[in-house]
């Protein structure tokens, strides 16, 4: 490493603080990750470095102990290591030290080497505007032999006070549903080996300090930009070792490379926030919305047909459907599964990508071009990387599975996977889907992925890798190739969500459920990392498709204004006062778009389990939109006053009750006299640590309240 390289560089961006340690013989190490420590002198910077150096405890190896950047077992480091691999069983325990170094005021680039093992790791650090860390490594094999790559992870460190860990799990129609425990000595390890992110992912893991909330306590939080294999983890060792790490899984033999080839890590999302778990949220939505390709233009109204019509493509149908939707004020009409092929229901012709002829014996013409003459924007369904057996397509091409030909692995919902990163099965989808988009002028693929991969073979060796980085630059061939169109990441619902896949995405659809409470908590834990705008969130028909619960519109309404507003539901045959409950709502939801798909999103942390509550307040703070939800029956006589925190405290805000699609039912003859009163005007302090009382909901309600700043 150059010799004039101070020992300690400094990242400072956002309230977020990164000091890099550069030790001359050694890999770099991240010495803190948090809070911003404020300007440090090159002076004051000799001093921290001089501190950063333990002592040497008894019983352990006779100097201080430091972790690098990819901890190392030749370090004596006994966690889970940064670089795993061998050469032929050779060269298991790396040691490498920093060669190269270019910085400049927010990215390091470091090349770290160990000629013995003939091996060089590449790495990025990034401290960007609003406080993210990035993290990235790439392997290269600078030996002569082949070298196979075991597992390369993205390791940051956390302070001895944070202690709880929070993360997510789930299932079909139960999507990223929180949970939490205490950081104890060894690690918690979330592996996926799913092939695709999975309903049950960590999605974040999450360290704070004792009993963080959304809005208080410090937490730091990892994810993984990958919608393949991965493992992550928050690991702790009496050491001192405290870390969060996450890598792309690999199986045995799944990425070898020979001399000279490189293997480079997903990318890591590192956030920090000193203001509970909403911070971390903020964070990731502010970097999320400062990309070139976020979507920009108002998020259109959707109406998806899967729920209203099922398998039942009919054109007089589907027709009458549309005119129902544009004239409540739908802008995007989605034409979901069996369009295509011999697709009448889900046993047959995934892969068939051509018209049905019995269902649309003139083409999707008539229906694309009928709801683009109304106005709407035209959207279709696809599974790209899936094939039924029974399909022209399998019987052409058998050997297009991804799998072992002789062991096919179980069917799921009657389908296998498609080897995408074979170049003739890439080349076919995207000619399929492309000529598709061109002909009908398609505005929107929903791009649906409905199993799980299962011994996952491509040449003749494990393929999640290959399948996920295939399926990447298909969907970049196909944007590319129609500048514009918008794509939706759906997989059996909310299935693959991460920011891999939302790199050359447009929205993901949460979830299957469209149950209202059900959704609420679905959308708070898909929110934690992704803004409202890219959270598809429909109304869907009164008693649910998932759960066989029934809601008022007004519930449903008010979940689904939480997200990318849309309606899932055969809007035909409602009731015309739900029609025009819904021709309300739509109208809300356009007046409102511009604050709740730019502002930050506010979860309170309100003191009852059967009720929850959740707001956007505009970046000015000037507006702002809140729900409450009554979503079982409390135990509280009266509800516990609704607060408002995120709002501007020096101001004054008007509070107006939004009903698009009725009141929400309450018990008990005296609501609070606000509730009523023709003006409520509160200074934000009020709101915002009083709070207001609210009346007595029946169970599964929910209100709506506009602020406005006077
Ligand atoms: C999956 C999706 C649904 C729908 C169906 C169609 O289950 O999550 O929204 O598109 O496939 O088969």
């Amino acid at each position: 490493m150059p010799t004039d390289q101070p020992e300690l560089l400094h990242l400072r961006a956002d309230g977020v603080s990164v000091l890099l340690r550069l030790p001359p013989d050694r890999q770099a190490e991240i010495l803190w990750w948090g809070t911003d420590l404020g300007p440090l002198s090159d002076a004051e910077l000799s001093s921290v470095a001089a501190v950063s150096v333990g002592g040497v405890p008894n019983n352990s190896l006779d100097r201080p102990y430091r972790r690098g950047l990819l901890p190392e077992r030749s370090q004596g480091y006994r966690g889970r290591p940064g670089l795993v691999g061998h050469r032929a069983g050779d060269a298991f325990a790396p040691l490498l030290r920093t060669a190269q170094l270019t910085a400049d005021a927010n990215t390091v680039v470091l090349t770290a080497v160990d000629e013995r093992s003939g091996l060089q790791v590449d790495s990025t650090l990034e401290l960007d505007a609003q406080g993210v860390l990035h993290l990235r490594h790439t392997l290269t094999n600078t030996g002569d032999t082949a070298f196979e790559v075991g597992e390369l992870a993205l390791i940051v460190p956390i302070p001895p006070d944070a202690t709880e860990i929070a993360d997510f799990t789930g299932r079909w129609t139960a999507e990223r549903m929180p949970q939490r425990l205490p950081l104890r000595e060894g690690a918690w390890l979330r592996q996926n080996r799913r092939g695709r992110t999975g309903s049950d992912a960590a999605t974040l893991m999450t360290v704070g300090t004792e009993s963080f909330r959304f809005r208080s306590g410090q937490v730091w939080a990892v994810h993984l930009g990958w919608s393949g294999d991965q493992s992550v983890w928050a690991e702790s060792h009496p050491d001192g070792t405290r870390v969060l790490g996450a890598a792309e899984l690999l199986e045995a033999g799944e990425i070898v490379l020979a001399p000279g080839e490189r293997y480079t890590t997903p990318e890591l999302f590192a956030v920090h926030s000193a203001a509970g778990s909403d911070g971390i949220a903020d964070r990731l939505h502010t970097m999320l919305r400062a990309r070139a390709h976020h979507p920009s233009a108002p998020r259109p109204v959707v109406l998806n047909t899967w729920e209203a019509v099922y398998f039942d493509h009919d054109l007089a149908r589907l027709k009458h459907l549309a005119d129902v939707a544009a004239d409540l004020g739908v802008e995007r009409f989605v034409l979901d599964d069996g369009w295509f092929g011999g697709r009448r229901n889900d046993l047959s012709s995934l892969g068939d990508w051509q018209v049905s002829t019995e269902a649309w014996p003139d083409g999707l013409g008539p229906i694309a071009q009928h709801v683009q003459a109304l106005g709407m924007q035209f959207g279709l369904w696809f599974e790209p990387e899936m094939i039924n057996e029974d399909s022209e397509l399998y019987r052409a091409h058998p050997d297009w599975v991804l799998a072992d030909p002789d062991r096919l692995p179980d069917t799921s919902r009657h389908q296998q996977v498609l080897d995408v990163a074979r170049p003739e099965v890439s080349a076919y989808l995207f000619s399929c889907i492309d000529s598709l988009v061109k002909e009908y002028r398609i505005a929107f693929l929903k791009w649906d992925h409905n199993r799980d991969l299962v011994a996952a073979r491509h040449d003749g060796r494990a393929g999640v890798h290959a399948q996920t980085a295939a399926v990447y630059a298909l969907l970049d061939r196909l944007r590319d190739a129609n500048p514009g169109l918008e794509i939706e990441s759906c997989s059996s619902g909310g299935a693959r969500v991460d920011l891999g896949i939302l790199q050359r995405t447009d929205r993901v659809w949460a979830s299957d459920c469209n149950d209202a409470v059900q959704r609420m908590q679905i959308q708070r834990g898909t929110s934690q990392l992704i803004p409202l705008e890219l959270i598809g969130a429909h109304v869907g028909p009164p008693t649910a498709h998932t759960s066989h619960r029934t809601h008022d519109l007004s519930m449903r309404v008010a979940a689904a204004l939480f997200g990318h507003f849309g309606i899932e539901w055969d809007i035909a045959s409602a009731t015309e006062a739900d029609r025009a409950g819904l021709r309300e709502a739509i109208a809300l939801y356009r007046r409102l778009r511009p604050l709740l798909h730019t502002g930050s999103l506010v979860n309170v942390d309100h003191p009852d389990p059967a009720a929850m509550a959740v707001g956007v307040v505009s970046k000015d703070r000037r507006s702002a939109v809140f729900t409450y939800h009554q979503i079982a029956m409390g135990v509280r006589e009266a509800p516990a006053p609704l607060v408002f925190p995120g709002l501007d405290p020096g101001l004054h805000y008007r509070v107006s009750r939004l009903e698009p699609a009725g009141a929400a039912a309450t018990i008990g003859s005296q609501p609070p006299p606000w509730w009523t009163a023709d003006e409520t005007v509160l200074p934000a302090t009020m709101l915002s640590l009083l709070g207001l009382p609210l009346p007595v909901l029946h169970p599964e309600q929910a209100v709506l309240l506009e602020l406005t700043a006077l």
